[in-house]
């Protein structure tokens, strides 16, 4: 943990995680376990999204290679159901996982532990994806798998990641999209019940990064989600 790059207090609970003062709890921490289960599982993924987890894990591990000697923070981590081991591969880099849950942080914590993650390069930090604890131009890379989906502001997310990138840092962002007819229905289902904002399809997902100064390097579609990787200018 290196208190320089925050602008303002960060404290450790007694779980060793590290939080922002003053947060809410996560709506994901009654649901952390058994949400951990469900996108773990590869069929689930195939049928609903059109995914299977090694396509997360290679985005996530372009995202690691691209980065050379920077801090790295990945934004709304959850348990790292799919990227723990792209990450066990750079245990010697310096890593923010960065959610609003604790359980789900914990669950992740625990995979990056039994991988032999070292604590001084690896730092788990409860902090809400809209108004990050970074201070701003701080971080080399920016990872944000599959959470902008859930925000009526998606573009206050991709701010707050564009905010903390230093100039030349380099952004790696999916999102659920309405590209593939099964998903889009699941995703119009799933907003219904209140569990993620109006869906958006991945053109729109790539103009909210481009728009808020990101030059985009790669753009694409598989099933019901969008990659997009960038940096900023
Ligand atoms: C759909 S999960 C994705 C988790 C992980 N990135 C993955 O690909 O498996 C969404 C995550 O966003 C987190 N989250 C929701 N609102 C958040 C916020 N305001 N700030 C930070 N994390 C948030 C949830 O706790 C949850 O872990």
């Amino acid at each position: 943990m290196n208190h320089d790059l925050f602008k303002g207090a960060i404290s450790k609970t007694k779980g060793a995680l590290w939080e922002v003062e003053g947060l809410p709890k996560g709506e994901y921490d009654s649901q952390a376990v058994q949400y951990d289960k469900l996108i773990s599982n590869g069929l689930y993924n195939r049928i609903m999204w059109g995914n299977w987890p090694s396509n997360y894990a290679e985005f996530c591990r372009q995202g690691l290679k691209s980065n050379t000697d920077g801090v790295i923070a990945d934004i709304g981590c959850g348990t790292l159901g799919f990227t723990y081991k792209a990450y066990a591969e750079h245990l010697q880099k310096e890593i923010y996982f960065c959610d609003l849950s604790g359980e789900m942080l914990n669950i992740g914590k625990k995979r990056m532990e039994k991988l032999g993650a070292d604590p001084s390069n690896v730092t788990f930090l409860r902090s809400d994806a809209l108004n990050m604890p970074f201070k701003d131009n701080i971080l080399q890379t920016v990872l944000s798998f599959g959470i902008l989906h859930i925000f009526d502001n998606p573009t206050q997310l991709v701010q707050e990641c564009v905010r903390i990138l230093q100039p030349q840092g380099q952004l790696f962002l999916t999102s659920l999209c309405t590209e593939r007819k099964l998903s889009a229905k699941y995703l119009n289902l799933l907003h219904k019940k209140g569990h993620v904002a109006k869906p958006l399809g991945a053109l729109a997902i790539r103009n909210i990064v481009e728009e808020r100064g990101v030059k985009i390097k790669t753009f694409e579609v598989k099933g019901g989600m969008a990659y997009v990787s960038g940096i900023k200018k």
